[in-house]
């Protein structure tokens, strides 16, 4: 900032103006004085260039000379101050104050631009000067599909190869689909292994995405394969269950189709996702809409089935060599009765928790992790 009512000429410009030891008479009744004041004004306006010259010279930042600018050309600056006494002078004094203050105006700009475009110039080589090339770059933060997401992808890629089609069905689904075609009526017991979300009565949040197979089954005729990958719901929560989490449905539908198919299928499918060494079994199990049943273990991927890993205990298959990764059977006639289809065809389906098979294929120890939304662990994920 001009020091304000200092020395020079610069003090006529200094409110309050009728306070000032130099105000100018503000009455038209004195015509000596009407000249005088002219000539004060005149003054006035030119003493502004020489002192912001010298201000300018000291301002050494683009603020300071913004602040500058604002004091001497701005709406209420030195400038206007001075203009505001126009009115007492007399009327054919006024154009040379005038002429005088937009000649000051010009050049007080020209001032400003020029210093202005040194110091940018200024900062510029200085910035440039500190400036290294040889400097290695950061890496920017990369993002990457979330851990699940990429295993049902695979998942369904596998499937694919093996010529499934990908079929989906809607997370809102009604009770028909989701137990009535899949061979479970309304008071069956095995309703009760799936702790349904109900919206009302007859609507549900899907518990599986077996629902799929029967919506599938009534859209197209056999032969057919598909995987169905999704979101499923259950009123359960603790450590080991989410009240959201995904499955991936398979069926296959045809003339002929037999328990050794689905034994092939799987044995493909699970070699593909945890190496060509992997042991399948198959245990007796029940599920209402396949008869027979099973659930299908492989050998434990963390100790190669052995059971121990090294002389620790292995906490991923307890021991036993053996973890278990999907339920399966022989589709049951009472679904293919449900939905149409005649009574020669034959088919198998499977159902799999893609984040139990992402635990397994990535040695993930809680479940948790996949909703903490942690980058230092989906990051790992990355490609
Ligand atoms: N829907 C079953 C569940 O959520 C999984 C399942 C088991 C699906 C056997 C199947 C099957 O298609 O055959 O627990």
């Amino acid at each position: 900032m001009l020091p304000r009512g200092g020395t020079g000429l610069f003090r006529c410009g200094t409110p309050p103006l009728a306070a000032s030891p130099c105000a100018l008479p503000l009455t038209k009744a004195a015509p000596r004085g009407i000249g005088k004041s002219a000539m004060d004004l005149i003054s006035a306006l030119e003493g502004l260039v020489p002192e912001l010259e010298k201000g300018l010279g000291q301002a050494s930042s683009l603020e300071a000379l913004e602040a500058l600018r604002v004091d001497v050309l701005g709406r209420k600056g030195r400038i206007a101050q001075i203009m505001a006494q126009l009115p007492s002078l007399a009327p054919a004094e006024r154009p040379a104050v005038g002429q005088t203050a937009n000649s000051v105006k010009e050049r007080c700009n020209a001032l400003f631009e020029s210093r202005k475009a040194a110091l940018e110039a200024g900062r510029e080589a200085e910035a440039l000067r500190r400036f290294d090339p040889s400097i290695p770059g950061r890496a920017p933060w990369r993002g990457s599909l979330h851990p699940t997401t990429l295993v049902m992808e695979e998942i369904c890629q596998i499937f694919k190869g093996l010529g499934f089609d990908i079929a989906s069905g809607p997370e809102v689904e009604i009770d028909y689909y989701n137990f009535e075609a899949l061979n479970m009526p309304p008071e069956h017991p095995a309703r009760d292994m799936q702790d349904t979300l109900y919206i009302t009565d007859k609507v549900l949040m899907r518990t599986h995405t077996s629902p799929v197979q029967a919506r599938t089954m009534l859209n197209r005729k056999p032969p057919l394969a598909v995987v169905a990958p999704g979101k499923v719901y259950r009123r359960d929560s603790d450590l080991t269950h989410t009240p959201m989490f995904h499955q991936i449905e398979g069926l296959m539908v045809g003339d002929g189709i037999s328990m050794a198919h689905l034994r092939g299928t799987l044995t493909a499918f699970v070699r593909a996702v945890f190496g060509a060494e992997t042991q399948v079994r198959f245990r007796p199990s029940f599920f209402p809409f396949t008869e027979p049943s099973a659930e299908v273990d492989i050998s434990c991927c963390m100790c190669g089935g052995k059971g121990h890993i090294g002389d620790a205990p292995c906490r991923v298959c307890k021991t036993t060599g053996w973890v278990e990764i999907l339920g399966c059977g022989m589709v049951d006639p009472a679904v293919f009765e449900a939905v149409g289809y005649p009574a020669e065809v034959s088919g198998f389906a499977f159902g799999m928790g893609v984040e139990r098979v992402t635990m397994l294929k990535y040695g993930i120890g809680d479940l948790r992790m996949f909703f903490e939304n942690d980058v230092r662990f989906l990051g790992q994920f990355a490609r």
